[in-house]
Protein backbone atom coordinates (compact mmCIF):
# COMPACT_ATOMS: atom_id res chain seq x y z
CA UNK A 1 0.00 0.00 0.00
CA UNK A 2 1.21 3.45 -0.72
CA UNK A 3 0.29 5.98 1.73
CA UNK A 4 -1.69 8.75 0.31
CA UNK A 5 0.16 12.42 0.63
CA UNK A 6 -1.20 14.38 4.04
CA UNK A 7 -1.69 16.97 1.79
CA UNK A 8 -4.01 14.98 -0.29
CA UNK A 9 -6.24 13.45 2.87
CA UNK A 10 -6.53 17.19 4.22
CA UNK A 11 -7.69 18.74 1.19
CA UNK A 12 -10.41 15.95 0.03
CA UNK A 13 -11.72 16.80 3.39
CA UNK A 14 -11.86 20.18 2.93
CA UNK A 15 -13.42 19.52 0.19
CA UNK A 16 -16.42 17.55 0.99
CA UNK A 17 -19.11 19.20 2.35
CA UNK A 18 -22.57 18.35 3.33
CA UNK A 19 -24.19 19.04 -0.58
CA UNK A 20 -27.73 20.51 -0.60
CA UNK A 21 -27.85 20.62 -4.34
CA UNK A 22 -26.78 17.87 -6.83
CA UNK A 23 -26.05 18.43 -10.69
CA UNK A 24 -29.20 15.60 -12.01
CA UNK A 25 -27.36 15.59 -15.31
CA UNK A 26 -24.06 14.19 -14.20
CA UNK A 27 -24.37 10.36 -13.04
CA UNK A 28 -21.30 8.23 -11.14
CA UNK A 29 -19.44 6.04 -12.87
CA UNK A 30 -20.42 2.53 -12.56
CA UNK A 31 -16.61 2.06 -11.95
CA UNK A 32 -16.12 4.33 -9.27
CA UNK A 33 -19.47 2.96 -7.68
CA UNK A 34 -17.76 -0.25 -7.47
CA UNK A 35 -15.36 1.35 -5.97
CA UNK A 36 -17.41 2.97 -3.37
CA UNK A 37 -19.22 -0.39 -2.77
CA UNK A 38 -15.70 -1.67 -1.58
CA UNK A 39 -15.52 1.19 0.65
CA UNK A 40 -18.94 -0.28 2.26
CA UNK A 41 -17.45 -3.80 2.07
CA UNK A 42 -14.31 -2.89 3.88
CA UNK A 43 -16.08 -0.93 7.00
CA UNK A 44 -15.11 -2.51 10.47
CA UNK A 45 -17.73 -3.59 12.44
CA UNK A 46 -17.77 -5.04 16.11
CA UNK A 47 -16.48 -8.30 15.94
CA UNK A 48 -16.90 -8.58 12.60
CA UNK A 49 -20.49 -9.48 12.12
CA UNK A 50 -21.27 -6.53 9.77
CA UNK A 51 -24.71 -6.26 11.18
CA UNK A 52 -25.61 -3.88 7.89
CA UNK A 53 -26.85 -3.63 4.44
CA UNK A 54 -26.85 -0.89 2.12
CA UNK A 55 -29.66 -0.12 -0.80
CA UNK A 56 -28.54 1.24 -3.68
CA UNK A 57 -31.48 3.24 -5.17
CA UNK A 58 -31.74 4.62 -8.82
CA UNK A 59 -35.03 4.28 -9.90
CA UNK A 60 -36.47 7.81 -10.49
CA UNK A 61 -39.90 6.90 -9.38
CA UNK A 62 -38.32 5.49 -6.12
CA UNK A 63 -36.42 8.10 -5.54
CA UNK A 64 -39.07 10.62 -5.51
CA UNK A 65 -41.15 8.66 -3.09
CA UNK A 66 -37.98 8.91 -0.53
CA UNK A 67 -37.83 12.68 -1.37
CA UNK A 68 -41.46 12.59 -0.12
CA UNK A 69 -39.96 11.20 3.54
CA UNK A 70 -37.17 13.27 3.50
CA UNK A 71 -38.67 16.57 4.59
CA UNK A 72 -38.61 17.12 0.76
CA UNK A 73 -35.12 17.23 0.30
CA UNK A 74 -33.97 17.58 -3.23
CA UNK A 75 -30.65 15.82 -2.82
CA UNK A 76 -32.77 12.50 -2.76
CA UNK A 77 -34.05 12.58 -6.58
CA UNK A 78 -31.08 15.12 -8.06
CA UNK A 79 -28.13 12.66 -6.57
CA UNK A 80 -26.72 10.00 -8.83
CA UNK A 81 -27.26 7.15 -6.41
CA UNK A 82 -29.13 7.17 -2.87
CA UNK A 83 -27.37 4.99 -0.43
CA UNK A 84 -29.70 4.02 2.21
CA UNK A 85 -27.87 2.37 5.15
CA UNK A 86 -30.01 -0.14 7.40
CA UNK A 87 -29.03 -1.63 10.23
CA UNK A 88 -30.10 -5.10 11.79
CA UNK A 89 -32.89 -5.06 14.77
CA UNK A 90 -32.05 -8.43 16.60
CA UNK A 91 -28.75 -11.48 16.08
CA UNK A 92 -30.01 -14.65 15.84
CA UNK A 93 -27.71 -18.01 15.98
CA UNK A 94 -27.92 -18.43 12.50
CA UNK A 95 -26.97 -14.47 11.48
CA UNK A 96 -23.76 -15.99 13.82
CA UNK A 97 -23.29 -19.46 11.95
CA UNK A 98 -23.35 -17.25 8.54
CA UNK A 99 -20.55 -15.09 9.95
CA UNK A 100 -18.79 -17.81 11.54
CA UNK A 101 -19.12 -20.72 7.80
CA UNK A 102 -17.80 -17.05 6.04
CA UNK A 103 -14.96 -17.05 8.48
CA UNK A 104 -13.69 -20.80 7.77
CA UNK A 105 -14.58 -20.11 3.80
CA UNK A 106 -12.10 -17.04 3.17
CA UNK A 107 -9.38 -18.57 5.86
CA UNK A 108 -9.72 -22.10 5.01
CA UNK A 109 -10.37 -23.46 8.43
CA UNK A 110 -13.32 -25.63 10.16
CA UNK A 111 -16.02 -23.52 11.67
CA UNK A 112 -15.94 -26.26 14.78
CA UNK A 113 -11.80 -24.64 15.41
CA UNK A 114 -14.65 -21.50 15.91
CA UNK A 115 -16.68 -22.88 18.54
CA UNK A 116 -15.27 -20.65 21.49
CA UNK A 117 -15.57 -17.50 19.00
CA UNK A 118 -18.88 -18.23 17.89
CA UNK A 119 -20.35 -18.92 21.63
CA UNK A 120 -18.60 -15.53 22.72
CA UNK A 121 -20.66 -13.41 19.74
CA UNK A 122 -23.68 -15.61 20.98
CA UNK A 123 -23.33 -15.08 24.40
CA UNK A 124 -23.18 -11.31 24.21
CA UNK A 125 -25.29 -10.21 21.13
CA UNK A 126 -28.08 -13.06 20.86
CA UNK A 127 -28.77 -14.71 24.58
CA UNK A 128 -27.10 -12.04 26.37
CA UNK A 129 -28.05 -8.69 27.96
CA UNK A 130 -26.64 -6.97 24.88
CA UNK A 131 -29.24 -8.52 22.79
CA UNK A 132 -31.71 -5.64 23.67
CA UNK A 133 -29.13 -3.59 22.18
CA UNK A 134 -28.56 -4.72 18.83
CA UNK A 135 -30.79 -2.33 16.96
CA UNK A 136 -28.58 0.64 18.07
CA UNK A 137 -25.73 -1.46 18.19
CA UNK A 138 -26.22 -1.92 14.59
CA UNK A 139 -27.23 1.57 13.82
CA UNK A 140 -23.67 2.77 15.25
CA UNK A 141 -21.82 -0.10 12.30
CA UNK A 142 -24.15 1.18 9.79
CA UNK A 143 -22.78 5.12 10.53
CA UNK A 144 -19.06 3.76 10.57
CA UNK A 145 -19.72 3.02 7.46
CA UNK A 146 -21.75 6.23 6.65
CA UNK A 147 -18.06 8.04 7.68
CA UNK A 148 -16.08 5.74 5.17
CA UNK A 149 -18.47 6.06 2.03
CA UNK A 150 -18.07 9.85 2.79
CA UNK A 151 -14.44 10.22 2.96
CA UNK A 152 -13.67 7.50 0.25
CA UNK A 153 -16.54 9.53 -2.02
CA UNK A 154 -14.38 12.74 -1.33
CA UNK A 155 -10.71 11.26 -2.22
CA UNK A 156 -12.76 9.60 -5.51
CA UNK A 157 -13.91 13.62 -6.07
CA UNK A 158 -17.56 12.46 -5.39
CA UNK A 159 -19.94 14.79 -3.57
CA UNK A 160 -22.06 13.41 -0.90
CA UNK A 161 -24.64 14.60 1.63
CA UNK A 162 -25.24 12.47 5.27
CA UNK A 163 -28.59 12.74 5.77
CA UNK A 164 -30.30 11.67 8.88
CA UNK A 165 -33.93 14.03 7.65
CA UNK A 166 -36.24 11.35 7.25
CA UNK A 167 -38.84 9.35 8.36
CA UNK A 168 -37.08 6.02 8.74
CA UNK A 169 -40.64 3.86 9.02
CA UNK A 170 -41.58 5.71 6.16
CA UNK A 171 -38.70 4.42 4.18
CA UNK A 172 -39.31 0.74 5.45
CA UNK A 173 -42.70 0.94 4.24
CA UNK A 174 -41.07 2.65 0.59
CA UNK A 175 -38.60 -0.12 0.55
CA UNK A 176 -40.55 -2.94 1.88
CA UNK A 177 -37.78 -3.39 4.59
CA UNK A 178 -41.04 -4.60 7.34
CA UNK A 179 -40.44 -8.13 6.63
CA UNK A 180 -37.07 -8.30 6.99
CA UNK A 181 -34.45 -7.98 9.51
CA UNK A 182 -33.05 -4.47 8.47
CA UNK A 183 -34.27 -0.98 9.27
CA UNK A 184 -33.26 2.33 7.70
CA UNK A 185 -30.88 4.25 10.04
CA UNK A 186 -29.50 6.83 7.42
CA UNK A 187 -29.11 7.83 4.03
CA UNK A 188 -26.53 9.18 1.75
CA UNK A 189 -27.10 10.71 -1.67
CA UNK A 190 -23.50 10.73 -3.89
CA UNK A 191 -23.51 12.35 -6.88
CA UNK A 192 -21.57 15.89 -8.00
CA UNK A 193 -22.25 19.16 -6.80
CA UNK A 194 -24.20 21.68 -8.95
CA UNK A 195 -22.27 24.56 -9.86
CA UNK A 196 -24.60 26.63 -7.93
CA UNK A 197 -25.03 25.68 -4.84
CA UNK A 198 -24.03 28.58 -2.25
CA UNK A 199 -23.27 25.81 0.57
CA UNK A 200 -19.94 24.64 -1.65
CA UNK A 201 -18.07 28.05 -0.79
CA UNK A 202 -18.71 28.60 2.70
CA UNK A 203 -16.18 28.23 4.98
CA UNK A 204 -15.86 24.99 7.27
CA UNK A 205 -17.66 26.01 10.70
CA UNK A 206 -15.55 23.66 13.17
CA UNK A 207 -14.49 24.65 17.04
CA UNK A 208 -10.38 24.30 16.87
CA UNK A 209 -8.38 20.89 17.45
CA UNK A 210 -7.38 21.96 21.01
CA UNK A 211 -10.92 22.34 21.88
CA UNK A 212 -11.79 18.77 20.48
CA UNK A 213 -8.63 16.89 21.22
CA UNK A 214 -7.31 16.61 24.28
CA UNK A 215 -3.75 15.58 24.70
CA UNK A 216 -2.95 13.35 28.03
C1 LIG B 1 -25.70 12.17 10.77
C2 LIG B 1 -25.87 13.42 9.96
C3 LIG B 1 -27.12 13.77 9.50
C4 LIG B 1 -27.29 14.89 8.68
N1 LIG B 1 -28.51 15.15 8.11
C5 LIG B 1 -28.60 16.12 7.17
C6 LIG B 1 -29.79 16.28 6.39
O1 LIG B 1 -30.78 15.58 6.57
N2 LIG B 1 -29.78 17.25 5.42
C7 LIG B 1 -28.71 18.04 5.17
O2 LIG B 1 -28.77 18.87 4.27
N3 LIG B 1 -27.56 17.92 5.90
C8 LIG B 1 -27.49 16.98 6.86
N4 LIG B 1 -26.31 16.81 7.57
C9 LIG B 1 -25.17 17.67 7.24
C10 LIG B 1 -24.65 18.52 8.39
O3 LIG B 1 -25.50 19.59 8.63
C11 LIG B 1 -23.24 18.95 8.01
O4 LIG B 1 -22.43 17.81 7.85
C12 LIG B 1 -22.61 19.86 9.05
O5 LIG B 1 -23.31 21.07 9.16
C13 LIG B 1 -21.15 20.17 8.73
O6 LIG B 1 -21.01 20.72 7.46
P1 LIG B 1 -20.15 20.06 6.29
O7 LIG B 1 -20.53 18.58 6.25
O8 LIG B 1 -20.62 20.77 5.05
O9 LIG B 1 -18.72 20.25 6.58
C14 LIG B 1 -26.17 15.72 8.40
C15 LIG B 1 -24.92 15.36 8.91
C16 LIG B 1 -24.75 14.21 9.65
C17 LIG B 1 -23.38 13.82 10.09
Amino acid sequence: MSPCAPDTLISALSWRYATKVFDPSRKVSDADMKVLMQSLVLTPSSFGLQPYRFLVVTDPELKARLRGASWGQGQVTDCSHLVVFLARQAMTEADVDHYIRRIAQVRGDQPENLAAYRSMMVGTLVTGPRAATVPEWAARQAYIALGQFMASAALLGLDTCPMEGLDPKQYDEILGLNDTPFRTVVACPVGYRAEGDKYASLAKVRFPVEELVEQR
